[in-house]
């Protein structure tokens, strides 16, 4: 599905020498309301901070449209899964705030987590 919405959404890849690194999808609900729809990296790119490059480009991205807010979901931490305990501190430690869980929204065992970041005007000609 994401390899799929990735051709018609707004996507951001980031490449090395090697290849693909990463890409974010975006999806705009409201002008100044937009989603992350997916953001990842491979297993053996993380933790050099593609992904913290790939937001902030999103960010300047969105900032220069006047958007003003950015969420994302994420599987909630009432999920025993620890994969996405480290999905969840890569987006605190970015800026975002929790700001509630959904227990049911996709499904009984992937509760949803809704963080949101408000887009700093600033950082439109930062990239
Ligand atoms: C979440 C993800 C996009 C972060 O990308 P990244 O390139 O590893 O992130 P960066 O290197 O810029 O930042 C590393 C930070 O992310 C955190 N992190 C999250 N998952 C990580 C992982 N698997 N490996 C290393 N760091 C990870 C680290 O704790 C680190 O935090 P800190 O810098 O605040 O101390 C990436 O780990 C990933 O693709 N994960 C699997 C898919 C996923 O969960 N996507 C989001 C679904 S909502």
């Amino acid at each position: 599905m994401y390899a799929r919405d990735s051709r018609c959404l707004p996507t951001f890849a980031a490449k090395t020498s090697a290849g693909l690194a990463g890409f974010i999808t975006l999806r705009q609900h409201f002008p100044e309301a937009w989603e992350v729809h997916c953001i990842a990296v491979p297993e053996h790119e993380r933790g050099k901070g593609v992904g913290t490059i790939l937001l902030n480009y999103t960010e300047s991205w969105l900032a220069e449209q006047g958007v003003r807010f950015l969420q994302v979901k994420t599987i909630a931490a009432s999920s025993p899964d620890p994969n996405y305990a480290a999905t969840r501190a890569f987006y605190l430690n970015r800026g975002y705030i929790p700001v509630e869980e959904f227990p049911l929204l996709w499904s009984p065992s992937n509760p949803v987590l809704l963080l949101i970041k408000a887009i700093d005007q600033c950082t439109a000609d930062s990239r």
